[in-house]
């Protein structure tokens, strides 16, 4: 598989989307073949999981929850990202298997092995080749959301031993998987949010 798959992570309001929309648009500038694609969505079926998976009116166990979610991933990777690596292209993903690892896994209390089971089926056992982690403490995090306005979703809604548990998570897959994920300083202006970005995936960058 020529291409590479990039993942970003990192809790909610971050800066994620902000960072996803600035690399794809300097990679687009260096003129390599470059998709970004969002998670839970990307393709039709997934897209209608995301609508399922956050709307506060439905009841979603967490059992539920983590298979909706690796639903939308088995959809996703397997009618696009596959064959987006297959062509050589780079393809960004604002979240993957972290994300459900972080937010079921520890948030929901599932385990981190059980999930990374069920999502390492989903996948087909596709890893990301590298995966920016956007680390911020939790009251930037907050001001983010709040100046942003948006409705919470059913997620956005879990209560901050969700989200704290989930963070720890994150710092814990960071520790153990340190040649796979960079940390990066979500704190920090979004000019300098993706300078290291472009600097921590540069080997991977012809
Ligand atoms: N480095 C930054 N410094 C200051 N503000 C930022 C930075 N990056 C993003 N923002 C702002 O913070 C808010 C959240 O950013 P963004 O939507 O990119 O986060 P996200 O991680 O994609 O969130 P979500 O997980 O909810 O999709 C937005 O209003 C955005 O403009
Ligand atoms: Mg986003």
């Amino acid at each position: 598989m020529a291409g590479r798959l990039i993942t970003i992570e990192g809790l909610d309001g971050c800066g994620k989307s902000t960072l996803v929309a600035g690399l794809a648009a300097e990679l687009e500038s260096r003129s390599l073949p470059v998709t970004a694609l969002r998670e839970p969505g990307g393709v039709q079926l997934a897209e209608r999981l995301r609508d399922l998976v956050k709307d506060p009116s439905l009841q979603v166990n967490a059992r539920a929850e983590a298979l909706i979610y690796a639903a939308a991933r088995a959809q996703l990777v397997g009618e696009v990202v596959l064959p987006l690596l297959e062509e050589g292209r780079c393809v960004l993903l604002d979240r993957y298997i972290d994300s459900s690892l972080a937010y079921q896994g520890a948030g929901r209390g599932l385990g981190i092995e059980a999930v990374a089971q069920i999502n390492d089926f989903a996948s087909g056992g596709l890893g990301a080749d590298c995966t920016l982690y956007l680390r911020l403490d939790a009251a930037t995090r907050a001001e983010r959301i709040g100046e942003r306005g948006e409705a919470a979703d059913r997620l956005e809604l879990a209560g901050d031993d969700f989200f704290a548990r989930a963070a720890t998570a994150y710092d814990e897959l960071a520790a153990a998987e340190p040649q796979r994920i960079h940390v990066l300083d979500a704190a920090a202006a979004p000019a300098a949010v993706l300078a290291a970005a472009i600097e921590a995936i540069s080997e991977l960058l012809p």
